[in-house]
Parts: C-alpha cells; structure tokens; sequence
C-alpha cells in the first residue's frame, strides 16, 4: 500500500487481510459495489465505519445480474478514481476480484431467492436477483464480515439480500443504509453518467412523482389510481416508459393498496437508454 487503500484481487489474499484483522480482535464491515462509486456509496463506507473497526469495499461489475441487452458492457469502470475516493472516505481494503477469480472455469452454482426476488424488477430483469443473490452469497463468505452494508436506492435488492443471508444462516449482520440525492431530489446512481443534458433536466419528475403519490396515500386515496396517475404523470414529463410503479409492504413487499402499514413507493421507468430506479417510504 503506498498511501492509498490497498488493493487485494483474489480471495485468498482478502482472507489473509481478513484473518490478521480478526487476530487483533477487530471487527469487520463490507461494502460491496459495482464501482463508479459515488456520494451515495462513501455513505455506505461512512456508515459501515460507525459498525465496525475495518472496512473493506468490493468493486466488481457483476456479469450474472445483467439481461443479455442490458448495459454490462458500456458499465462505467474506474477502478483509480474507485480506489482514490476510498481512500479518501477512509476504506482500509478495496477487493477488486476478476471474473475469472469470481466466477471460475466449471462456476455451476445459483443462489435464487422465491417471493421477495418476484414482481418490479424481478420481472422486468429476469435472472437479476439470482445473480445479485449468488455474487454477493459468494463475497459475503469470502470476507465474513460482522456487517455487510446495502443501500436502500435498490429496495428490492436489500430485501432479497436480507432474506437470503437469513435463510442461509450467513454469520452477517445486513444494514440498510438511505438513499443520498442530488439538490434538485434525483437519487445518485452510477448510471446517472448515461444521462444527456436534457435528461438530466427531466429526471427529478422521478422523485417528484414518489413524493406525489406518498402524499395521496397520506390523505386516504387508494394506490391503485395513485400509480394509475403517476404512471401519466412521468410519461407527459418525458419519461419514455414506466416499468413499473407500484406500492409495497415495507417489510415484505407484499402489495398494498391503502396505507395501513408502513409501505414503500417503488418506481423504475426508462428516460431515453437509462434506466432509473428509485423508492421512498411512507409510514402511518
Ligand atoms: O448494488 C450493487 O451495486 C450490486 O447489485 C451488488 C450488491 C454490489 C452486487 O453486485
């Protein structure tokens, strides 16, 4: 390590770094990412600072969670710029695997999650959540981190991850961490870089929206003709299509079509090529 957070590539070697943490009696939290990281993921790290003694952030672009249409290839990758803003947010170890460490010639094993993994982008992506569900299975017991931290900007994801790590009795405290947003309410995403100009302008309808619908299910009105409205709303704006905007059980998901419960709003709509995904809660 020459001043900046160290690198480690392969599974034996995070392990090494892991097991002389643990004999010195320090704990351990993980951030696992895509990369391209920006304010909404060194949150991640700052939270996963308070949980535990070390940090370690994973930066891999995951080919299993992507459709075969999807942008896996055009995915930003900037593993210096990663590196340089870890070490600025105080991460002590960057994992950064190849797909050959991850996935190895023979790889033959899926973790795939029922419910929770069904419905918005379930749907929409099919085989992402097994994907998600199998990579991060994988880091979660190459590092054994007391604490893996997630970001709820992807709802559906935490839910699965949480369900999963408690099916499978993973050692792992999963913590959700909220959604960082720009002035103007657009939530960060690494995907946000896809946007033109003009997009850009159009994108914060997206919260906007949310925040709509969250205000009628406050006054009584039923979700169904919340979204019903909603989905106009966002493509009058601009928006070229909605993949889904829907109203859920905070907890499980479930549909929810008045508030009785605290629920979550959770939306996924295509503003040119980018696909932008957001969600806000709502309690009673
Ligand atoms: O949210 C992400 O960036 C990814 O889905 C994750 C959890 C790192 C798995 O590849």
């Amino acid at each position: 390590m020459s001043g900046g957070v160290e690198i480690v590539r392969s599974v034996a070697d995070l392990r090494t770094r892991v097991r002389a943490w643990r004999s010195q009696g320090l704990t351990v939290a993980m951030v696992p990412t895509m990369g391209a990281l920006h304010r909404g993921h060194l949150s991640l790290v700052t939270t996963a600072l308070e949980q535990a003694d070390r940090v370690i952030a994973s930066v891999f672009v995951n080919p299993t969670q992507f459709g075969p249409n999807e942008d896996f290839s055009r995915y930003p990758r900037q593993e210096e710029m990663d590196a340089e803003a870890l070490t600025g947010a105080g991460c002590h170890l960057l994992f950064a695997p190849t797909v050959a460490e991850m996935y190895p010639d023979g790889f033959a094993t899926t973790v795939t999650v029922t419910g929770v993994s069904e419905g918005l982008c379930g749907d929409v992506r099919p085989g992402h959540f097994a994907g998600v569900a199998t990579v991060v299975t994988k880091l979660l017991l190459q590092a054994l981190p007391d604490v893996a931290v997630f970001g709820e900007k992807d709802y559906q994801q935490l839910a699965v991850i949480r369900r999963f790590a408690r099916d499978l009795d993973l050692p792992v405290t999963i913590v959700g961490a909220p959604t960082l947003r720009e002035a103007d309410g657009l939530a960060m995403s690494s995907r946000n870089a896809y946007m033109s100009e003009a997009e850009r302008a159009i994108a914060p309808v997206v919260h906007k929206t949310l925040t709509h619908v969250a205000e009628g299910l406050r006054a009584g009105k039923t979700g169904s003709d919340l979204c019903r409205d909603a989905v106009e709303t966002l493509l009058a704006a601009g928006l070229a299509s909605v993949d889904y905007i829907e109203i859920r059980d905070a907890a499980t998901l479930a549909p929810v079509e008045r508030l009785e419960r605290p629920a979550r709003i959770l939306v996924a709509a295509r503003l040119g090529k980018t696909r932008l995904i957001d969600n806000i809660g709502v309690e009673i």
